[in-house]
């Protein structure tokens, strides 16, 4: 089939390479034009794990194409691949600038039917404004169908989560159309779930939506297990166990972050708020996050007697592990607290950068650490895990170091004669 991706970015550029992987033809589209020639050299322009190999054998063999001639993609491809930014606006609502750009674009130039594929996540009724839409401006409702197609990968592991799907979604108004989509996707071995425009956009709340609960669940819990000196390990192993509950997404640690959970969860209220629904719960889930930060910082400076003229250092800059991108990264928001409270701060992440000139970076785990009063480990890369402690304790002025993930081998932290303190972890 003939594809055209609009977007490519971490859900764009993954889903090509899928898409072109399967045996489709695929052209990718992004109105940021260096993105277009850094692919074009054989480079990705994001960090995730394989994807670099996989657009890179799939453009070799000619059936993923990136292409700087946007109008001409849009116009020749049967098929429209939505993949661009919807971020937050700063009440909460989502800023579909991007995604309403595109349309625009189909409306002035639509001449043959098109199969238009929202992969973006938006507020639940978008589909059916778009669709609304693309009639108002004169387009015949024969001459397109759009599906709601939510994506579920986590960055990190997108390339492997593309390929094995726990569920496709689609919702469309055209049984035609989801049976095209289901063609699409037909070798992924995955469950098919079939609704409605707006019952696919609430799947993908509802699933960011869940998963965030369960962090600030087990955050707040592990506030409890503090108070009563109790390893907060020891019950989520126990809970985990219960296949009602899961062992999955039970890590205490700072708090969540990145480009999804935090502007969905926002999203999703706004869009509750607008139909007079209370969330009682959500706002809850966001409260525990926004907090979390702030309760390690403040142990910290207990610890150390005050903040004054002391240099820590961040390990991890990264929303998580196995990508470069700090979106609302609470590995950042950490670093900013920090400065604010007059703390120099020092910070390595083996792939990702802040873009903040207050924040030092270095470029290895040990010159990190050199002359510091504390380490905080704010992003679970394996590389942390690996380092030698004595090493550290030799070249840090502290002794104090902080698993803001609960993932140390706290044993190996404490064997060098460094203080370790977890996220209730006594
Ligand atoms: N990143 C994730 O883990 C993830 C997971 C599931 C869903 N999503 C959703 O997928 C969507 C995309 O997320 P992302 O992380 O890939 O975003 P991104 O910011 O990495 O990529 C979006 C890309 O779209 C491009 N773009 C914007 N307007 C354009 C236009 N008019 N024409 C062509 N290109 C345009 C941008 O330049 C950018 O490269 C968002 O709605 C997001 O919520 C993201």
């Amino acid at each position: 089939m003939e594809i055209c991706t609009v977007g490519a970015g971490y859900v764009g550029l993954t889903t090509s390479a899928l898409l072109s992987d399967l045996g489709h033809n695929v052209h990718v589209i992004d109105k940021d034009i260096s993105k277009i020639e850094i692919l074009n050299k054989g480079k990705s322009p994001i960090h995730e794990p394989g994807l670099e190999e996989l657009l890179v054998k799939n453009h070799q063999c000619g059936r993923l194409v990136f292409s700087d001639d946007r109008e001409a993609c849009i116009l020749n491809s049967p098929i429209l691949l939505i993949a661009v930014g919807t971020p937050s606006k700063p009440n909460g609502d989502s800023d579909l600038t991007a995604i309403k750009k595109v349309f625009e674009h189909i409306a002035m130039n639509i001449t043959s039917y098109k199969l238009i594929i929202v992969k973006s996540t938006v507020p639940p009724g978008s589909n059916e404004w778009f669709h609304q839409y693309l009639l108002d401006q004169g387009v015949d409702e024969k001459m397109f169908d759009i599906v709601s197609n939510p994506e579920f990968l986590r960055e990190g592991t997108a390339v492997y989560d593309s390929f094995h799907p726990d569920k496709v979604v689609v919702g469309s108004k055209s049984k035609q159309a989801r049976d095209e989509v289901k063609h699409l996707y037909k070798s992924l071995q995955a469950p098919y779930i079939e609704t409605s425009l707006t019952g696919a956009e609430l799947v993908k709340y509802a699933s960011n939506a869940f998963l965030a609960t369960k962090i600030s669940f087990v955050n707040e819990f592990a506030r409890i297990c503090d108070g009563y000196n109790v390893n907060i390990l020891d019950i989520t192993k126990a809970i985990g166990l219960d296949p009602r509950i899961g062992p999955h997404f039970l890590q205490s640690g700072l708090g969540y972050g990145g480009s999804c959970f935090p502007k969905d969860l926002d999203a999703i209220t706004y869009a509750a708020h607008k139909k007079r629904i209370k969330t009682s719960l959500l706002d809850a889930v966001k409260k525990v996050n926004h907090q979390q930060v702030d309760i390690y910082v403040n142990k910290l400076a207990e610890t150390l007697n005050g903040f004054k003229g002391k240099q820590i250092t961040v390990w991890g800059l990264s929303f998580k592990p196995n990508t470069d991108d700090i979106r609302d990264s609470r590995a950042i928001m950490l670093c900013e607290r920090l400065i604010e409270k007059g703390c120099t701060v020092i910070a390595y992440d083996p792939k990702a950068t802040s873009h903040n000139n207050h924040i030092k970076e270095k470029k290895d785990l040990y010159t990190a650490v050199h002359q510091s009063d504390a380490l905080i480990v704010a992003t679970e890369w394996d590389e942390f895990n690996q380092a030698d402690w004595h090493k550290v304790n030799g070249l840090m002025k502290g002794n104090i170091v902080v698993d803001g993930r609960n993932s140390l081998d706290q044993e190996a932290v404490r064997a060098s004669g460094l203080r370790y303190l977890g996220v209730a972890r006594p």
